[in-house]
């Protein structure tokens, strides 16, 4: 009983899953204006799109006093995005399921818990119903301390989505605690836990390119940094290049603006990169080809194959292959080029070279050696996580237990 039990719920689960979302968080909020605080930092921290995206799940919403209450403590953007994804239920309780629950208590997931930034149990809350028919909720890790009220239904889709209103901001020191800023991230550090590492080695030992690249942290930044497999074949030519053109080539991978997946997907055209300075091009073309982005030089066309992170204003992709300025890498030609190329005229003149950053022509075409790694830049999107799959069975079998009655 118990064991089909699950498995209609695993089913059920995944073909929720599968089909398109219908619902807009967004939309259904801004028909109760108390709450357009709320909303509008769901909007900002991109966890409305994370919320639409999903089914079954509850958002306890605060009202725009309480949302005053958390900003007058002036928290960073990231801190905020903690904080509200612990009020992102990955169940659905409308207000007969919160004030039905079996033996009175559960424990539900959070999208904080989903993000695996949640040390232990912290990313869970308890629900649990008071005497006198009030309904309690607190974070886990609260110490056993709860003192946040369910107050009313706002809207119920069930069982895609439930929005309630609770009584102030939950309590969550963890989910509170400062979440570095974009200046304090480590760019290199992020890269080299992505199979990024070799570049990031080879960026950390570079002093000036380094501080282009913290520099720009702040004002956005877009770095699209080749997989290790490429690059590590690629050292060899580097490392030929002369000191100026090495600094050159690793700043060209980085785009001094913030670009989402999606404004990449909708923006085709010539991008100008970190390494761009007048006389300098040193841009590459955007283009989309399907659902896929590529990135154009005259000589290589490199592909996003994943993402490591993307929080305004900074976000690092992952490409297939090591992308060959053409300020560098003129001598090459690998397809016999059509002349009408539609790009810019690279053949003119290259009159007032500052800097001699050409290599010694290569006459090895022989590219990065990249057409796999696709799989791992699967995991590293997949950002669900689990790390209490028994208190996730805990709560789904309660559910469950509900639905049978
Ligand atoms: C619930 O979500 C499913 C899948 O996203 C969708 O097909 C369905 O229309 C939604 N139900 C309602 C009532 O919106
Ligand atoms: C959700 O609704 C808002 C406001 O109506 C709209 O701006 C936004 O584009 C919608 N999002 C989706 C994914 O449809
Ligand atoms: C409810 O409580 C009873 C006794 O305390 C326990 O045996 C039972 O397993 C609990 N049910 C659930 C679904 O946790
Ligand atoms: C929720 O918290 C209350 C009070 O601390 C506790 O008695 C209860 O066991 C907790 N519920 C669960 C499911 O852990
Ligand atoms: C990032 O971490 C690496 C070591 O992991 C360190 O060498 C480097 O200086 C750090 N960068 C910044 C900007 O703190
Ligand atoms: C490095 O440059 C030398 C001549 O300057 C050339 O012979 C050699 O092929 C180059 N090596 C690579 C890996 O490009």
């Amino acid at each position: 009983m118990r064991l089909s039990a699950v498995v209609f719920l695993l089913l059920l689960l995944s073909s929720a899953a599968t089909l398109s979302n219908a619902h807009n968080i967004t939309r259904l909020l801004a028909k109760h204006p108390a709450f357009s605080t709320f909303n509008h930092y769901l909007t900002i921290t991109h966890l409305a799109a994370e919320i639409n995206r999903r089914t079954t799940i509850t958002v306890c919403a605060v009202d725009n006093a309480a949302m005053s209450e958390l900003l007058s403590k002036h928290p960073s953007i990231y801190t905020i995005k903690n904080i509200l994804s612990l009020h992102v239920l990955l169940d659905y309780f409308g207000a007969k399921k919160l004030h039905q629950i079996n033996n009175g208590t559960a424990l539900a997931a959070t999208m904080f818990q989903a993000t695996g930034s949640a040390p232990g149990s912290a990313g869970f809350v308890n629900i649990t119903d008071m005497k006198g028919g009030k309904v309690a909720l607190g974070p886990e890790d609260n110490g056993g301390s709860l003192d946040v009220y369910f107050v009313k239904s706002l809207e119920e889709v069930p069982y895609n989505i439930s929005v309630i209103q609770i009584s102030k901001v939950l309590p969550s020191d963890v989910a509170e605690a400062p979440t570095p800023g974009p200046s304090q991230m480590n760019l290199t550090d992020i890269m080299s836990a992505h199979s990024c590492k070799v570049f990031a080695d080879t960026l950390l030992a570079n002093s000036e390119a380094s501080k282009t690249y913290q520099d720009n942290l702040d004002g956005g930044l877009t770095v699209f940094c080749p997989l290790d497999d490429p690059f590590k074949a690629f050292l060899p030519r580097f490392k030929n290049l002369t000191a100026a053109g090495k600094t050159s080539f690793l700043e060209f991978f980085g785009v001094p603006v913030y670009q989402s997946l999606s404004t990449l997907k909708s923006n085709n055209g010539l991008m100008n990169t970190l390494a761009t300075d007048g006389a300098n091009k040193f841009d590459f073309t955007v283009q989309n080809d399907g659902e896929d982005v590529t990135l154009k030089t005259k000589s290589t066309t490199a592909k996003i194959t994943g993402t490591l992170i993307d929080e305004q204003p900074v976000a690092v992709y992952t490409i297939n292959k090591v992308l060959l300025p053409k300020e560098l890498f003129k001598a090459e030609a690998p397809t016999p080029a059509p002349a009408s190329a539609p790009e810019k005229s690279a053949d003119a003149p290259k009159s007032s070279k500052s800097k001699d950053l050409s290599s010694a022509p290569s006459d090895s075409p022989a590219d990065a050696p990249a057409d796999d790694p696709a799989d791992q830049a699967a995991d590293e999107n997949a950002g669900v996580r689990f790390n209490g799959g028994r208190f996730t069975a805990t709560v789904l079998s309660l559910w469950l237990g509900l639905l049978m009655l």
